[in-house]
């Protein structure tokens, strides 16, 4: 099923790190959004574009939930969940630590997921029921990630850095506990980074306060078919249609973070 994707995806998503890699002048072209230090620059919306044309071509009718848009409610209708540059901050200040995040999404489950690390050339994706794989320098590996408990765990965690003037002090509450309660805390500056770190057992949890289905789409797949779990932090599902909280990491990490430390937001 959906064979055409499956063999064009790498190619396109390699195109596509070629405009975030030889980006120039950033600063240039920054607009700010909604929210605290909320940024997009051209190369965002170049990187959506061009993406869309290519999968429109390879998949006619497929519709777009992306980043750098205004979007219809996701239905159950082919879609293709798109972040063009995960980690916009990183990417502006030169850190090198982005990446392009696409979910294929049908009868609002995931089918295909894919995250692209251009910098490393590192393509990551996962098929729902046939495992996830990391794909560099011409090898594939399958990824099957260790259950490690919280005491045994290198824990990221993300800043919910648009709406920080309400929620950083809980994060920082989480941050706390995690560094106590694991063996340490890293933060990326980008959330699709994040779970495929949890997928490939780089990291063990992720905790954020608020991400969206474009963060999420393609890293959730990843990260379930690599043998772990993803949910809100108050232990429910992970919804597909509207902004979450998230917990993802290795089952029993996170099983003791439900119950040790706990999501103390309304959202
Ligand atoms: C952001 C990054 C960041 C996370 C934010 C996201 P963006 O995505 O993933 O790590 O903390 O919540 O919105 O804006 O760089 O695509
Ligand atoms: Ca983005």
């Amino acid at each position: 099923m959906y064979s055409e994707i499956k063999k064009q995806m790498p190619s396109i998503l390699e195109a596509a790190g070629e405009i975030v890699c030889s980006a120039s002048h950033i600063t240039d072209c920054i607009t700010a959004k909604a929210g605290d230090a909320n940024f997009v620059t051209e190369y965002d919306v170049n990187v959506q574009n061009f993406l869309k044309e290519k999968l429109t071509a390879l998949c006619p009718g497929a519709l777009f939930f992306a980043e750098e848009q205004e979007n219809d409610p996701l239905t159950d209708a082919p879609t293709f969940l798109i972040d063009p540059i995960d980690g916009t901050t990183n990417f502006i200040r030169g850190l090198g630590q982005s990446c392009i995040s696409v979910g294929f999404y049908v009868n609002k489950k995931p089918v295909l997921g894919y995250i692209y690390q251009p910098y490393a050339r590192e393509l990551f994706y996962a098929y729902a029921g046939e495992g996830a794989y990391l794909a560099k320098n011409g090898k594939t590996t399958r990824l099957s990630r260790a259950d490690v408990p919280l005491s045994g765990s290198l824990s990221a965690f993300g800043t919910d850095p648009y709406r920080k003037s309400t929620t950083g002090a809980e994060t920082m509450r989480v941050a706390g506990e995690l560094l106590a309660r694991s063996l340490d805390i890293r933060r990326t500056g980008s959330a699709a980074l994040d779970l495929i770190n949890v997928a490939a057992g780089r990291c063990d949890l992720l905790y954020e306060n608020l991400l969206s289905p474009w963060d999420f789409g393609a890293g959730r797949l990843i990260v379930e078919e690599a043998g772990g779990v993803v949910m809100r932090p108050d232990g429910k599902p992970l919804p597909m249609d509207r902004p979450s909280p998230i917990l993802a990491g290795a089952p029993s990490a996170c099983a003791e973070f439900l119950s040790e430390i706990g999501y103390r937001l309304n959202d």
